[in-house]
């Protein structure tokens, strides 16, 4: 249960104290005392290089911030993920994709049973079913194979699979197409079929709850465009695969249960990519690519159990985090992938951190006395470099960064005056954490023969904190380990900021008003309403504007 109140914690108060004189010092200040403090403060294990010397922090600060981790009993925390206590207190659940990406010889119980010969059936028939699709062995109700997959869902049941996909897009089969609906907005599904053969499309609806309004509605969108081309409701048996942990909400909707790849609810729909959600991902890499993604979790994993709070990944990405968010003050971090196949990442890691830490009360149902989780966003590099870049450099709020790399590119391309365009890609990579922590002083640009009125404009306070990740190749496997260094990361977070992660109750109250304004906009009549005076008046507006009865132009 419940940590003693954070901020009472003496080592929480250490913390504060410290800040006073660390909070003013300046990352030139902190490199110039220590000449190998780029090489020290860096960790490197299964695979990813952390570079957090551009952190502004200290010996000091990071002691301190691993005693408030051994005080808000991190290191039993994670244990008890691991072993399956049920953490997710507030919808008493386990919490255990930890358990989708162990190998077989592991034990891994939930209520005294062993899960791990679930995880690996489910696995296994996934396998299978994806070779049948991808060897043109399964065809559809006309008798063509399957050349397009569009996986329906949403949230966690949409943003895993869709950024794996781009993520690995390298190592998809290039001969089938793979599409993602999610939006209950009708322009998301009619797009994605509109150049499709219903003949060669398979739908693999993915809900965990098999209730969520918008991926029903698109279901039953994509059954009656696929009955419509094909003539023929058994169509729908060839054409139709679910993945979800409702057994009976998929055979209600008309779902063969055979062709249904189950989970469980010990799986969070934002921790669930390595279900059968990731089922379009097996599709588009094969089992192999599948099975050598969750190695890479799994490698992480391992490293985050196993591995002192020092050399913790995950750990000291997290207490960084901490450090960043309630004693810099830094409402946001920006995620800035230097690999456009990472363009999705930004947006998967939204919910990730965001559903997850978004919490205002503790375990104990507590109000609590300082913030939670920052605002995650970002764009890959360099396109954000000609956008937001500028706030980050010279605005008046701190942002964190996240700068994640690799040493080889999957697309080769010689760049004009030598080199390749990755060596291009890279130094501005490695340019832009050197600027944000360095910046330029007012002096330095006088020396440059600025005039003086601008020698404000162009100067740089710096001193503005960034991670550097860097692995060698985004393959399956980085994917695996980088997912889930932010995954368990974002846990760290939970544990010391002591609460629940693993619940989302702030999505219910939008969705349970919308069915009452569902009702009202689709009246007949006009309805008799009784919201505040804003609500009433949308309603009225967008009944008005649908009907035509206002004209277009005025
Ligand atoms: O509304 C939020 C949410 O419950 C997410 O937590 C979840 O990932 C998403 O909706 C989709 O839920 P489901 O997989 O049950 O359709």
């Amino acid at each position: 249960m419940s940590h003693a109140p954070l901020t009472t914690l003496p080592q929480w108060q250490a913390l504060k104290q410290h800040f006073a004189t660390i909070g003013t010092k300046h990352l030139r200040e902190l490199f110039a005392a220590d000449a190998q403090r780029g090489k020290q403060l860096t960790v490197e294990d299964v695979g990813l290089y952390l570079d957090y010397s551009k952190q502004r922090v200290d010996a000091d600060t990071l002691r301190l911030l691993r005693e408030l981790a051994e005080a808000c009993e991190l290191p039993q925390r994670i244990e008890a993920m691991f072993r399956g206590d049920k953490i997710n207190s507030t919808e008493g659940r386990a919490v255990l994709h930890v358990a989708l990406r162990a190998p077989t010889t592991e034990k891994i119980l939930v209520d005294g049973h062993d899960v791990e010969p679930d995880v690996h059936e489910v696995l296994d028939r996934m396998a299978a079913f994806s070779e049948r699709v991808r060897s043109g062995a399964w065809v559809g109700h006309t008798g063509k194979r399957i050349r397009n997959v569009i996986s329906i869902g949403i949230g966690g049941s949409d943003l895993g699979p869709v950024m794996a996909y781009e993520a690995l897009r390298d190592y998809s089969r290039r001969d089938m197409t793979f599409r993602f609906v999610s939006n209950v907005d009708g322009t998301d599904f009619a797009e994605a079929v509109r150049d499709l053969d219903a003949a060669e499309t398979m739908f693999i609806i993915c809900s965990k709850t098999f209730t969520t309004l918008e991926t029903l509605t698109n279901a039953h969108a994509a059954r009656a465009w696929s009955v419509a081309a094909l003539g023929d409701e058994s169509a729908v048996a060839k054409h139709f695969v679910a993945v979800s942990t409702n057994a009976e909400g998929v055979a209600k909707f008309g779902i063969d249960t055979a062709n249904m790849f189950g989970f469980w609810d010990w799986v969070g729909g934002r921790y669930s990519m390595d279900s059968s959600i990731g089922l379009s991902t097996m599709l588009a890499i094969g089992a192999d690519g599948f099975r050598e993604m969750l190695a890479g979790f799994h490698a992480m994993d391992e490293h985050f159990r196993h591995t002192s709070l020092e050399r913790n990944l995950p750990a000291l990405m997290g207490l960084l985090a901490i450090w960043n968010n309630n004693f810099l003050d830094a409402a946001t971090v920006a995620v800035l992938p230097y690999e456009q196949y990472l363009k999705r990442f930004p947006a998967y890691l939204q919910q990730l951190t965001m559903e997850s830490n978004g919490k205002h009360v503790t375990l104990d149902g507590k109000m609590v006395d300082y913030n939670t989780g920052p605002i995650y966003w970002g764009e890959p590099g360099t396109n954000g470099q000609h956008s937001f870049y500028q706030l980050i450099h010279q605005g008046t709020r701190i942002v964190p960064c996240d700068f994640i790399g690799f040493g080889q590119t999957l697309n080769p391309l010689p760049a004009q005056g030598g080199g390749d365009q990755h060596d291009l890609l890279m130094a501005n990579l490695i340019a832009q954490g050197e600027a944000l922590a360095f910046g330029k002083t007012a002096e330095e640009v006088r020396a440059e023969g600025t005039p003086e009125a601008l020698v404000p404009h162009r100067t740089f306070e710096g001193n503005r904190p960034s991670n550097t990740i860097l692995a060698a190749k985004l393959t399956p496997h980085v994917l695996g380990t980088l997912i889930a260094l932010y995954e368990h990361s974002v846990f760290v977070q939970g544990t010391i900021w002591d609460i629940d992660s693993f619940d989302q109750w702030g999505v219910e109250l939008g969705k349970q008003l919308a069915k009452t304004t569902i009702v009202e906009l689709t009246a007949k009549d006009e309805p008799k309403l009784s919201h505040d005076s804003s609500t009433n008046a949308l309603i009225h507006r967008y009944r008005q504007l649908r009907d035509g009865k206002i004209p277009e132009s005025s």
